[in-house]
């Protein structure tokens, strides 16, 4: 019987257990994308709290393309000491971290009017209204080579690995998406065509890094968006692609926000377990189609439940993200034995402009 408190290996990575605090954006860097003493303890006590692994939230790989308030930055050398700091305070809790590195595009209501906004094609955002330039190839060029120095800092700056942010809605997510990817070059139409930049991403971060480097993906499973979507079986080729161009592991969310929070990847009132550990169906079946570690994302709330898939699925690990942003000592009571329901109800409060605190701490 395997157990969610197994220490397990993703790539080079040793997690203490199969859980691992998904990129949650802290809104807590400084104004240039500094890393903060805030942030540092924020993350620490997570660290603390007894989770297997932790992703940041997304951080900005170019200096222009800056969805949110308060992300940090890796798209210069400069940022390298402060995210060392980071690190290593991360590590002396033993828990290893990795960086979650993304071009957000469209889906921005952030400085939207005063810079340079790219997308695979010039169509409109259905909820920012933000129309982004279509991307020349060398635009593609430029963003590609971004995440490839971007996870370079990130092997200096002590981070155990690079997770490439393609879910969401942002720029990569927008590739794979019919909808926003009208495309009629190579970087369009086919799902070989819609994940080229992503699969040049990945080879382009392999030759900055060590061969043994850890490259993780966050992806959906689907997008649900109908006949203009991303799909179940597009997105097992996809994973299948990137198995054979040396992923280590894949992270399975999914969803869209163009409808609102129910068909998110961040669903509301998740309390019953039939609601719980949304993608894990899709999550579990594409992993029975490809030989790499799979992380499953969305709804994990209940011990049993996650121990059950656990067993009778594909999944290796469970992304936390709402739950440990309201009990980041969740993880730690939950191993020693206490395995009582969270107190997150899924309200979707967790934002805040001075640092995105869970509304049940503030
Ligand atoms: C406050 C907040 C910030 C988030 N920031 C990110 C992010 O930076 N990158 C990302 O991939 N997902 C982000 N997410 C999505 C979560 O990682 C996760 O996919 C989603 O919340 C569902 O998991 P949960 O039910 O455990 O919350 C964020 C979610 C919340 C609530």
């Amino acid at each position: 019987m395997k157990s969610l408190f197994d220490k397990i290996n993703i790539g080079k990575i040793e997690m203490k257990n199969r859980l691992m605090r998904s990129a949650t954006w802290e809104n807590m860097a400084d104004a240039d994308g500094y890393v903060t003493d805030r942030l540092i303890e924020t993350l620490e006590e997570h660290a603390r709290g007894g989770i297997g692994l932790i992703v940041t939230g997304y951080g900005y790989v170019m200096k222009e393309e800056q969805p949110n308030a308060g992300m940090p930055a890796i798209w210069d050398d400069r940022y390298i000491p402060g995210l060392k700091k980071l690190t290593d305070r991360i590590h002396a809790q033993g828990t290893p971290i990795i960086f979650q590195g993304c071009y957000g595009g469209s889906q921005t209501a952030y400085n939207a009017g005063e810079r340079t906004i790219w997308g695979p094609s010039a169509v409109e955002h259905p909820i920012y209204k933000v129309t982004p330039q279509e991307m020349t190839k060398d635009n593609i060029k430029t963003v590609v080579e971004a995440h490839a120095q971007a996870a370079r800092r990130a092997e200096k700056g002590g981070f155990d690995g690079f997770q490439m942010h393609a879910a969401h809605g942002y720029l990569y997510s927008q590739f794979l998406t019919p909808y926003y990817n009208r495309r009629t070059d190579e970087y369009g139409g086919s799902i070989e065509n819609r994940s080229r930049i992503i699969i040049e991403t990945l080879n382009a971060i392999r030759k900055q890094v060590s061969a043994d480097y850890p490259i993780l993906i966050k992806i959906h499973c689907s997008d649900y968006m109908d006949q203009d979507g991303f799909t179940v079986t597009e997105s097992t080729q996809v994973a299948k692609m990137l198995e054979e161009h040396g992923i280590t592991a894949i992270e399975f969310s999914g969803g869209n926000f163009t409808k609102g929070w129910d068909d998110s990847a961040i669903k509301p009132k998740i309390i019953k377990e039939e609601k719980q550990s949304y993608f894990s169906e899709y999550a579990s079946w594409i992993g029975s189609q490809i030989n790499v570690p799979v992380i499953s994302t969305g709804g994990n709330r209940s011990v049993a439940l996650m121990e059950e898939k656990l067993n009778t699925s594909t999944i290796t690990a469970f992304g936390l993200s709402r739950v440990t942003h309201c009990e980041p000592d969740l993880p730690g009571r939950w191993q020693s034995g206490d395995h009582a329901h969270p107190k997150c109800v899924s309200c979707n409060q967790c934002w805040h402009e001075d640092g995105n605190i869970c509304v049940l701490k503030r």
